[in-house]
């Protein structure tokens, strides 16, 4: 509490000065409160005000980002450090959205304890949702969105992400990922809004929703897009590879949506662990410094990948060196989970042999410090658990399930076996059909997900339940073992396991496995009309199998809300779906883009409705 002196002392305005001082932090000689807690300062006023204050180590804890498992409350508070990170599935245990909240807190608190009492930023990726946290809403992979073709639905997942995270405290968000795609084969094709710069462009919508009209209103988060620059440009589709393209191609293809998350207000850019032409973007002065902070005016947050600056010479672990060339290349937040200390040692021995100039250094701060102010940290530096009942909400799973029923592509649809009748006799088989886990895909609750109950949903298998007359019989079997010619129609779900980044490049097959091509046969040899619904991050390789299928229905990665696809299926919504992607006639053909020539099995922008 205050004492009589310092109350005596306060300025006349003593609201907003009883409430600075009672934060505690520092006040001026005349023991007002130090002007940076002085909300009603200007940004640029209270950062001026901040970094005169702060030593190096303090502003070089503000660009070291540790993972939450490698770094105690306690060092939080002893090194100054400015941001954390969950990696893939890093959680609270138990994970639940009230131990998230519990948690982001407890290190809030620790990072306050600090003598300026600057608060963090907590990011994780929330790329189709909060997808980290159980019980959360997870919406449609990147490329089901794509295929909407609806930036204003897109938007409004975003501010529904941003509403479920606040719940959580995390306020920065590593997404969206406005990649674009351009070989299959690539395990984060499904990450991608489209292989056209155009659709991803359009998609930044995601950012306004994440981060709101303006930066610290209620569940605004920091938004990110990523990975600057060409990383959906590499040869044969290799994450982390290299993109060996002109820099107009570079340009024209792959800078546009950085472009447009610019213009959009973009908070932080992260950096690609890919090449351009052999050089490492995490080493890329031209691009970070020149591109995207001088030519597209960039004045947010460049934050390396995680661990990336470890690769630039192509050899484990980071030198002083690499420090040094990724702070001078631009980049001002270092995501280096578990050896922060030796990061924080290394740049201030650069700092103080004159490597690495502390103008940069205070640059970097400058850019941190306006979004930590921006965001309203220093004034609401916890979580705002009023959003916690937002997680996995009633609201936001219908949100997610219109957004599914959007994302479908109808791609074949023989004799109008679509849509279904409520009271068709139905046989549902797939391994893909009655699985939550197989139908979110990866960065769902861990990093490379897993088939299973993961999180609480609607299954496929559950949304033609509950879409059929209650007469109406639908049976299930995964294999298909029990089918016979009583039924009307066969419905056969099927395609990716989950996977993420690397794991799920694929340099060989692009075709169905074995388990779900002799699943479908056996629902043909019984003569009914085959159904098949794809669950992929990807164009598959089915040309040779189409003939057999009556339909072919695209879900992509629809997330938990797995009746949307039901609604599709029984014509309760149109399949407006449109492709994102250009899908081959055969694997051999990737990379296949519009206008490369190529003949494809359907074009980019394929789609049929039930009117075709
Ligand atoms: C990963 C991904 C990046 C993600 C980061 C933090 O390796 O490349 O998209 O944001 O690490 O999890």
């Amino acid at each position: 509490m205050l004492n009589s002196s310092v109350k005596s002392r306060l300025p006349a305005s003593g609201a907003v000065a009883l409430a600075l001082v009672a934060y505690g932090g520092p006040v001026t000689a005349e023991a007002r409160p130090a002007p940076y807690l002085n909300p009603r300062l200007s940004v640029e006023g209270r950062v001026d005000d901040l970094l005169d204050r702060m030593s190096l180590d303090d502003k070089l804890g503000q660009m070291t980002q540790p993972e939450r498992r490698f770094v105690t409350p306690e060092e939080i508070t002893r090194y100054r450090i400015g941001s954390v990170l969950s990696s893939g599935g890093s959680a609270p245990s138990p994970n639940t959205a009230e131990k998230w909240a519990d948690m982001y807190d407890g290190l809030q608190r620790a990072a306050l304890a600090g003598p300026l009492r600057v608060p963090i930023m907590y990011g994780v990726d929330a790329v189709h949702g909060h997808n980290t946290v159980v019980g959360a809403t997870i919406f449609p992979h990147n490329i089901g969105l794509g295929a909407s073709r609806d930036p204003d639905l897109v938007r409004r997942i975003g501010a529904a992400t941003a509403a479920e995270m606040a719940g959580t405290g995390v306020d920065w968000d590593f997404a969206p990922c406005v990649c674009v795609a351009r070989n299959d084969r690539w395990g984060r094709t499904y990450e991608s809004f489209g292989e056209v710069p155009e659709l991803p462009a359009m998609m930044t919508t995601m950012i306004e929703g994440l981060q709101g009209e303006r930066l610290g209103g209620s569940a605004s988060v920091l938004a990110t897009a990523k990975h600057f620059v060409g990383d959906g440009g590499t040869e044969g589709g290799d994450d982390r590879g290299d993109a060996r393209i002109s820099e107009e191609e570079l340009r024209a293809v792959h800078l546009p949506p950085f472009r447009a998350a610019v213009k959009r207000g973009v908070g932080s850019v992260m950096i690609s662990y890919s090449s351009w032409n052999g050089q490492k973007m995490h080493r890329n002065r031209y691009l970070i410094n020149d591109v995207l902070k001088g030519e597209l005016g960039f004045t947010g947050v460049v934050v390396s990948d995680y661990k990336g600056i470890d690769d630039i010479d192509g050899r484990a672990g980071f030198t002083r060196d690499e420090v040094a060339t990724a702070i001078n290349a631009g980049i001002d937040v270092v995501m280096v989970p578990a050896e922060w200390r030796r990061f924080i040692e290394y740049l201030r021995d650069e700092v103080k042999g004159g490597d690495v100039p502390m103008s940069r250094i205070d640059d970097a701060n400058r850019r941190i410090l306006t979004k930590k102010f921006e965001l309203g940290l220093f004034e609401r530096p916890l979580a705002d658990r009023s959003y916690l009942r937002t997680v996995g909400s009633a609201a936001h799973r219908a949100l997610a399930r219109r957004a599914v029923a959007e994302s479908q592509v109808l791609l074949k649809n023989d004799g109008d076996v679509l849509p279904l009748e409520d009271d068709d006799k139905i046989f549902v088989a797939g391994r893909s059909a009655d699985d939550i886990g197989m139908q979110s895909g990866g960065w769902t609750i861990t990093w490379q997900g897993r088939p299973g109950p993961i999180t609480p949903g609607t299954t496929i298998l559950d949304g033609i339940r509950k879409a059929v007359d209650p007469s109406a019989a639908v049976a299930y079997s995964r294999d298909g073992k029990g089918i016979d010619r009583s039924y009307d129609a066969a419905i056969a779900v099927v395609g990716e396991e989950p996977y993420a980044e690397y794991h799920g490049d694929r340099t060989g097959d692009l075709g169905l496995g074995g388990e779900d091509l002799e699943t479908i046969e056996r629902l043909r040899a019984a003569g009914v009309p085959v159904i098949v619904v794809l669950v992929s991050g990807r164009p598959m390789d089915v040309a040779a199998k189409l003939p057999g299928w009556d339909a072919l229905l695209a879900a992509w990665l629809p997330g938990t809300e797995g009746a949307g696809v039901a609604d599709v299926l029984y014509g309760e919504a149109e399949p407006t779906g449109r492709l994102p992607v250009t899908w081959m006639r055969d694997g051999a053909q990737q990379p296949i883009n519009q206008g490369d020539g190529k003949e494809p099995l359907f074009p980019l922008g394929f789609g049929l409705t039930y009117d075709d």
